[in-house]
């Protein structure tokens, strides 16, 4: 008993110590979990491993692994426009019976809707396919869409503007940005009133994107790590595998304890029930500094973030 108090304690001093800005809010007692949340620089709370729904096929599928990621206790849901996939999600997130106000949920602007009128009426889809009254979250999902190329910092700073409002309007709690790197963020801040929440980003041992973490942490803008995982590229690395052995844990397990021991805020996604489980039991083990050392050496193991400037969507 003496041992499990102490070592959790050990492991909350350790992850408070690296996590330098934001507030960890700790739920419930001394030890991290699903329902644990970090503060956003607006003071609202996000609960600090969400569930990722990107490729996860409309329908049946998206709604039960939304249900059985709400009933296995993550509090934190990821989707988009883009990933066709809100009606079904916004279902899960009702027949699991889980209260609403419980959950945090983000989705975010496509590509096709950069602009003041444009994201104006992608807010309202979106809550209407989500069939919510507010979303927690909601990220302009690519600065720079081929479609705009001439124009993205100008259409950046109308979908912000419309973004500022809904969130005066009492439509979404934070806003945010995703795929930013430092040029686009600057750009941003020349007109905006709200300074994003989070910044969105692939983040995992292939690529740590120093400049994008560097931007972000000088205005206190929270990492989310998509990819965690990087799409399953990195369930096959040996390395991972020989920390995951020493462990006593599974590779994807050590992937996102990794991304935690580092403050950001991990975005696993799965749609095979095992897997969804399994991915939430990251809270009773610690990387070394070593073994972080080790995993933060593998950049390019798999591959790289995509570059938004030179993106063909
Ligand atoms: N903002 C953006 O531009 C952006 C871009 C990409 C992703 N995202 C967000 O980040 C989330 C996660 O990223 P991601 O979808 O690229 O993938 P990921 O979470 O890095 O990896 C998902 C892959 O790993 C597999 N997997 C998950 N848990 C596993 C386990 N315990 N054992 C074995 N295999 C496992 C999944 O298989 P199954 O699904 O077959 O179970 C899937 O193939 C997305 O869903 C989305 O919400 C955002």
């Amino acid at each position: 008993m003496f041992f499990f108090f102490s070592k959790s304690y050990h492991l909350l001093l350790t992850i408070s110590k690296i996590y330098n800005k934001h507030e960890l809010i700790i739920c419930g007692g001394i030890t991290m979990a699903l329902t644990d949340t970090y503060k956003l620089n607006n003071g609202v709370e996000i609960p600090v491993v969400g569930f990722g729904t990107w490729q996860t096929p409309d329908g049946d599928v998206a709604r039960e692994s939304v249900k059985t990621a709400l009933e296995v206790g993550y509090r934190h849901i990821d989707t988009a426009a883009a990933y066709g996939n809100e009606v079904s999600v916004g279902q899960g997130i009702k027949e699991s019976g889980v209260n609403r106000h419980d959950i945090f949920l983000t989705t975010k602007l496509w590509n096709d809707s950069h602009g003041y009128e444009a994201t104006k009426k992608a807010i309202d889809l979106s809550l209407q396919k989500l069939d919510t009254d507010y979303l927690d979250l909601y990220l302009i999902h690519w600065p720079n869409p081929v479609s705009v190329r001439e124009h993205w910092a100008e259409l950046n700073a109308e979908s912000w503007q419309a973004m500022e409002e809904a969130v005066k309007a009492g439509k979404i709690r934070a806003i945010g940005i995703s795929n930013f790197r430092k040029h686009h963020l600057d750009e941003l801040l020349k007109t905006a009133n709200i300074v994003p929440a989070v910044n969105q980003n692939y983040l995992n041992p292939s690529d740590l994107q120093p400049d994008v973490l560097a931007a972000n942490k000088e205005h206190d803008i929270l990492n989310e790590a998509y990819s965690p995982l990087g799409t399953g590229d990195l369930l096959r690395n040996e390395l991972v595998a020989e920390v995951a052995a020493a462990h006593n844990h599974s590779v994807p397990q050590v992937l996102l304890r990794w991304s935690l021991q580092h403050g950001f805020l991990p975005l696993p996604k799965s749609v095979h029930a095992e897997y969804i489980k399994s991915n939430t039991d990251i809270f009773d083990f610690e990387l070394t500094d070593d073994e972080m050392k080790k995993l933060d050496g593998l950049r390019g193991v798999t591959h790289l973030a995509t570059d938004p400037d030179t993106a063909t969507f």
